[in-house]
């Protein structure tokens, strides 16, 4: 009787010594049926009470060695299992699958914009020239014929540094001009892009930063019809080669005489429409020859040589080609409005 009950724990070691799992479900049923709450050693503990006295001890090592000979099996055949699935995984690899789409970046809008004016100006022989943001009243304002009493030094529209109020923040890029003609003698043919500050309430229509590109051609003989057929060429290349340009006499302190650079609208192609408020022409910058005071100042001969200048500003351009109706949004980098400019590079 004794004897049996060592021979079906004998049977069960062998068992145990001739399973080989050899997947992590057959792991958890052989860890299930040795090791388990519900073990089938368990019934077998039981059975004690029919083993004779003397041979109790032997019995209780051999039910023992078969529980260690269990999860000696198990820890072993454990780490083989785990080979075996990340090599099952390595194989299941499809290299012909498609690869994740990698997203790709936009550019900003006003960026877009800018990058088209450089362009186009370069095309006919223009340089790019760029320079500090903080400037001094000379190259912002005095240089450029703008008196003392001129409204535009206003505390109001100038960003003054407060540690030194002889510094400013740049209010247009023409102090880039002065620099340059400081600098270079004529002929002088230079863009100037950048970043200008003015302290204006912030609203839809006007931001306290923005962008321009101003323009300079010096040479001599240079006539108000070269500035003209310049910003013609600009226009047509910028915003199609249907667009027509409308110069309308103005005023600033360094060009004389000075104009307002108009283009036909081209949304509505001249019917009127809400971009042009129904007048067919939208406005997109001023213009210029440049003041002979301003050249002088520069230590430029006025007599032997003229030029012209322009500026516009980028946003504006930017919102009437893009229809964005709120300068703000240039400035927040929801990614929500950026990505509408993918198909704009
Ligand atoms: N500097 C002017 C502005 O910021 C633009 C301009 C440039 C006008 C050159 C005429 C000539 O408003």
């Amino acid at each position: 009787m004794a004897q049996e009950i060592f021979d079906k724990v004998k049977v069960i070691l062998a068992e145990i010594e001739n399973t080989n799992p050899s997947s992590a479900e057959e792991t958890e049923q052989f860890r299930i049926k040795y090791l388990g709450s519900k073990n089938i050693l368990k019934p077998l503990f039981g059975e004690i009470r029919n083993v004779p006295n003397e041979r109790k001890k032997e019995f209780g090592q051999l039910v023992n060695s078969v529980k260690e000979a269990a999860e000696k099996k198990l820890e072993s055949v454990k780490s083989k299992v785990a080979e075996a699935d990340e090599a099952a995984e390595a194989n299941s690899l499809d290299l012909t699958a498609p690869g994740e789409p990698l997203s790709v970046g936009t550019r900003h809008p006003v960026s877009i914009i800018m990058n088209k004016i450089v362009e186009t100006f370069s095309r006919i022989g223009f340089t790019v020239a760029q320079d500090r943001e903080i400037e001094d009243d000379w190259h912002n304002f005095t240089a450029l014929n703008t008196p003392a009493d001129h409204p535009a030094r206003d505390m109001q529209d100038t960003y003054y540094l407060l540690h030194d109020t002889e510094k400013l923040l740049r209010t247009h890029t023409s102090s880039v001009q002065i620099r340059t003609m400081e600098n270079q003698k004529p002929p002088i043919r230079a863009i100037f892009p950048g970043r200008v500050y003015r302290n204006e309430t912030i609203s839809a229509r006007a931001h306290c930063q923005f962008h321009q590109v101003e323009g300079l051609y010096i040479d001599e003989n240079v006539s108000f019809s070269d500035l003209k057929q310049t910003i013609e060429y600009f226009a047509k290349e910028v915003f199609g080669h249907q667009t027509k340009i409308r110069l309308r006499p103005s005023y600033f302190p360094f060009t004389e005489p000075s104009a307002e650079v108009d283009i036909s609208c081209f949304i509505c192609g001249g019917d009127g429409c809400n971009v042009c408020k129904y007048t067919t022409w939208v406005e997109i910058g001023g213009c210029g020859m440049v003041d002979p005071k301003v050249l002088e100042n520069c230590g430029i001969d006025s007599q032997k040589y003229t030029g012209f200048a322009f500026g516009m500003g980028v946003e504006r351009i930017a919102m009437l080609k893009y229809r964005i109706n709120d300068i703000r949004l240039l400035f927040e980098n929801d990614v929500r409005f950026l990505n509408q400019f993918k198909s704009a590079l």
